[in-house]
């Protein structure tokens, strides 16, 4: 502290710290920001939309020692929690996002009831089913003529339709949803939020009447009888909660595996290695999971004081963990900037760490993994129909990918 003023309060009163978030000028890179602000440590002041001064947490061991601190809270709800992007403000002040936006012990009852369906065994149930998705939209895709957007052809509906048979969604309402989940994300204007929010809320709430007109047997309507016909959940949470999954579990997974092609056509020696060597897919899993980190950062608000790294995060201060960066910190990963297939890149945290680490984790390694092998082993002369500077990216404000990418082979 410098004159009894915090860390925050002095940046606030000198150079204004850089605006946040930042975009990324490589599809597969961090934003080129993240490389000069390593050099002020750790933790650094950084703006956000309202002028608000937060902290961005770099350093891959405090990012992972805040992400299992209880003194930062997930409550979108806390006056205090930080608004990333001004498009964001009316649904995350309105809305209470239940688990992700939980905290103890509201989170665990809710995370424990949804951890069997997303274990590494029931997981292990999906791999054929997610198999045949995979293969039955390759079959559909060479039948095609080539240069086609891999986007729309593949990554896209295979997230989804899995997510769809997870959750028990009709797959045929699957455009209806990807289009208003993809507006809900990336759509400029505060109203795409609010909009694309609302829209989704209709639909899934209609399909739980339906569903409990007629009980199915995925997650989805386990959740109705478990949770909303017992008064655990309310209707409304129940309907958010549906939303998350929904949206979390193909957005995610279908920007990871399009970028993931992207980075293997462009580093060639590597695409060899994930090619010659079944045994060696996971690790390469891995190490493009690290190495591409699609969801940079996550917000929290601190409850209490807290110094770490040589910092001191005040109560009420905003904080954003950023993965992006900590997968990137050369004193967790030698060479961090290259991509190494072979590496061992498991303590990355692409995925967050603590309590809230992504419940969709099993799942997003299987299709990942079952995709990239197919795609490459079905198609080896596949390549980039266009040069990788012309790729329109997705802003800074959400997950990290491509609009499209166009193929061909
Ligand atoms: C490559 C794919 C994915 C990435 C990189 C990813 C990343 C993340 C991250 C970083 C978090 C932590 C958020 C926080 O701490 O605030 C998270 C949480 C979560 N993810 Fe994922 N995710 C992926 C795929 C999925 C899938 C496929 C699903 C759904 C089936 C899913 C569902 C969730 C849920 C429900 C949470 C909240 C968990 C909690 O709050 O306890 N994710 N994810």
């Amino acid at each position: 502290m410098i004159d009894g003023r915090s860390p925050l309060e002095t940046a606030r009163a000198s150079l204004a710290p850089p605006p946040f978030p930042m975009d990324r000028t490589c599809p597969y890179h961090p934003p080129t920001q993240y490389r000069s602000l390593r050099d002020q440590g750790p933790l650094v002041p950084v703006t956000l939309h309202d002028g608000r001064i937060v902290w961005l947490v770099i350093g891959h061991a405090e990012v992972r020692a805040l992400f299992a601190d209880r003194r930062l809270s997930s409550n979108q709800q806390n006056p205090d929690f930080p608004v990333p992007t001004a498009r964001e403000e009316e649904v995350l002040r309105e809305v209470h996002a239940p688990l992700i936006g939980d905290d103890p012990p509201e989170h665990n009852v809710i995370r424990r009831k949804l951890i069997p369906a997303s274990s590494l065994r029931a997981t292990a149930r999906l791999r054929p089913t997610i198999q045949r998705i995979v293969d039955e939209h390759l079959d559909r895709m060479v039948t095609g003529r080539p240069p086609v957007d891999l986007v729309t052809a593949f990554t896209l509906p295979v997230s989804s339709v899995v997510i769809c048979e997870l959750l028990g969604v009709p797959v045929d309402d699957q455009t209806e949803f990807t289009e208003r989940s993809a507006r809900l994300i990336r759509g400029p204007e505060r109203s795409d939020v609010t909009t694309a929010w609302h829209a989704l809320a209709e639909y899934l709430d209609a399909l739980v009447a339906k569903k409990e007109a007629v009980p199915g047997n995925a997650v989805l309507d386990e959740l109705i009888a478990t949770e909303l016909h017992e008064g655990a959940m309310s209707r409304r949470d129940l309907i958010t909660l549906a939303m998350l999954l929904l949206v979390a579990g193909h957005e995610t997974t279908s920007n990871m595996i399009a970028l993931s092609t992207l980075t293997l056509l462009e580093h060639r020696d590597q695409l060899a290695r994930f090619t010659t060597d079944e045994a060696a897919v996971p690790g390469a899993v891995e190490e493009l999971l690290r190495f591409l980190s699609i969801a940079d950062w996550n917000p929290r608000v601190a409850t209490a004081d807290i110094e770490i790294g040589g910092r001191l995060i005040r109560r009420g201060d905003g904080v954003f963990l950023s993965n992006t960066a900590a997968n990137r910190d050369p004193v967790a990963f030698a060479n961090p900037d290259v991509l190494d297939v072979c590496r061992s890149a498991r303590q990355h945290v692409a995925f967050g760490f603590g309590i809230h680490q992504c419940l969709g984790q099993n799942l997003a390694r299987a299709e990942i993994e079952i995709a990239l092998s197919t795609l490459f082993a079905r198609l080896p002369a596949l390549r980039l129909a266009a040069t990788v500077d012309s790729l329109t990216l997705h802003d800074g404000g959400g997950i990290q990918g491509v609009e499209e990418l166009p193929v061909t082979w």
